[in-house]
């Protein structure tokens, strides 16, 4: 299986806004990513607005290559406004105002008839709906139960975690994506992940896409986001074939 590489480019719009104005431009990120091998591109419509504005998804909608996956919140709001929006994919994630990034998977066990009808109407819709979940069994088998044929698997505790931490988390990982292919659900992972980090994931031979953002940005100061992307990539290619 390729495993492909989502570019979330929330960032250059959380820069972007600190100052106001339009520079530097989601669309333009988009655009260099996809020239750098990005085969998507990710941004998180928060109900707050405060990085990706519904401008961005418009003109990324109108411009871009790419397919599209729209990051938001399981709220009957933003299903109305992703079934306007039809981006390729959705991936549904828990969002608190408070939280300064998406902390923690969706609760999706907890949640079974509320999240039904929302996938439903996605899935109506062609959007290809991603539950954003913690590496847990539970959680795996309540997103097959409500029909999302996409999990994504949270590898922020994996990508915080040092030593013993850090192994015991990728192995939970892994056992997450194993159980995800038993039960037909295509695997996706992200958060966090680095140039560090992102190895041990990418080699996880059941994943299918790794979303990664904030360390890409972030890297682009130094390297530019081209080739940060190109080394992101190799990365993944090379743990992939060892
Ligand atoms: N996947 C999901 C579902 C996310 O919410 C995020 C953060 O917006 C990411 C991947 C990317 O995380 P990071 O920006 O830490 O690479």
């Amino acid at each position: 299986m390729t495993l492909r590489l989502g570019v979330n480019i929330d960032h250059v719009a959380t820069l972007r806004n600190a100052r106001g104005g339009r520079h530097p431009d989601p669309l333009r990120a988009a655009m260099i990513a996809a020239e750098a091998g990005a085969d998507g591109i990710t941004a998180h419509l928060r109900e707050d607005r405060r990085h990706i504005r519904d401008l961005d998804i418009e003109r990324l909608k109108a411009r871009m290559t790419l397919p599209l996956n729209l990051e938001m919140a399981a709220t009957p709001e933003m299903t109305d406004l992703a079934v306007h929006i039809q981006p390729h994919a959705a991936c549904l994630v828990p969002e608190r105002r408070e939280e300064r990034t998406t902390e923690g998977g969706l609760d999706v066990a907890g949640q079974i008839d509320r999240l039904t009808p929302l996938i439903a109407r996605l899935s109506d819709a062609k959007i290809r709906v991603s539950l954003f979940i913690e590496p847990d069994r539970a959680q795996l088998d309540a997103a097959s139960k409500v029909g999302a044929p996409v999990v994504e698997l949270h590898t922020g505790a994996y990508c915080d975690g040092e030593g013993a931490v850090r192994h015991r988390e990728l192995l939970r990982l892994q056992i997450a994506a194993a159980h995800a292919a038993e039960l037909g659900l295509e695997c996706h992972a992200g958060h966090g992940l680095g140039f560090d980090t992102v190895g041990p994931v990418a080699a996880i031979s059941t994943l299918a896409e790794l979303n990664i953002g904030h360390f890409l940005i972030g890297e682009a100061v130094f390297l530019g986001l081209e080739e940060a992307i190109r080394r992101m990539r190799r990365a993944m290619t090379e743990a992939r074939g060892r």
